[in-house]
């Protein structure tokens, strides 16, 4: 089912979009996504192994979780959509922000470059002895050393959990208030701040579009939609957007 566009924006060399990712775009790449039926949230706890208190309950739980995540990243690749994105941020003028919500490096992986992870990185680690965030491939444990102050036994996975405050937010409100279109990508829209983004871009001005495989919680807040997989919807509105700008320019 597609919403029928309307009010495309301008989109030249003043333009400014920003795209909202979250777990349905890696979907076909093979990572769980969280909600969706035999999500990750359907096998575990997000109480034990997403919020600080789960955390200080049981740390070892917590680096497993996240270890077995991290191993499995060695088998995945981006996919077309995580490309189609790519794709646009080089072929259109104007400025461009993507925002994900997913902790995997897929987007990076495509050739994304201008990207912020607002719930963090999978490949990272914070240390809460000297507060600095370092880059993490391997295992991590209660015995692992900061690479950066090299004190034992105070790193955690660099993800934001619930109840913690998203990274860049500052750069994203900025962003959301100036952007002409405002495209939501496999998110289902029940996590904020994120769910509020196309609320803010709305009543700034901004086209929004949503592309999922379903209506979201926030669906009906869209503009114009298009439902589907990630690989077919994201890259056909990508050339959409890519023609609509060259007959602009
Ligand atoms: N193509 C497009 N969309 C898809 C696909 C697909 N192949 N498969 C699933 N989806 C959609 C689902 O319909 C759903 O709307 O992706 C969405 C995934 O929703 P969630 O599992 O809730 O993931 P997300 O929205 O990213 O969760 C937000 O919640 O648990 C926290 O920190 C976690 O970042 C995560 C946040």
């Amino acid at each position: 089912m597609n919403v029928p566009v309307t009010g495309q924006p301008e989109l030249g060399a003043s333009s400014s979009i920003v795209i909202l990712t979250g777990a349905g775009i890696s979907a076909e790449s093979g990572i769980d996504t969280f909600r969706d039926k035999g999500g990750i949230w359907s096998k575990i706890d997000y109480r034990d192994v997403a919020t600080p208190e789960g955390f200080a309950r049981n740390p070892r739980k917590v680096f497993d979780f996240y270890n077995k995540r991290r191993r499995r990243m060695a088998d995945i690749k981006p996919n077309a959509a995580h490309r189609a994105l790519a794709r646009l941020e080089q072929e259109l003028p104007g400025t461009f922000l993507l925002v994900t919500q997913n902790i995997d490096d897929l987007h990076e992986a495509a050739g994304s470059r201008h990207l912020v992870h607002m719930h963090g990185e999978l490949n990272k680690t914070l240390c809460e002895a000297c507060g600095q965030s370092s880059r993490w491939t391997g295992d991590m444990s209660i015995d692992s050393r900061c690479p950066t102050c090299s004190t034992v036994g105070r790193l955690r996975p660099d993800v934001v959990w619930f109840g913690e405050m998203p990274y860049h937010m500052g750069r994203v409100h900025a962003a959301l208030s100036a952007c002409d279109l405002f495209v939501s990508i496999g998110t289902s829209g029940s996590v904020y701040p994120a769910a509020g983004f196309v609320e803010e871009a709305r009543f700034n001005g901004a086209h929004t579009v949503e592309l999922n495989l379903e209506p979201s919680e926030g669906g009906g807040m869209f503009a114009e939609a298009h439902y589907g997989r990630a690989t077919e919807v994201v890259p056909a509105f990508v050339d959409h957007l890519i023609e609509v700008a060259a007959q602009q320019w």
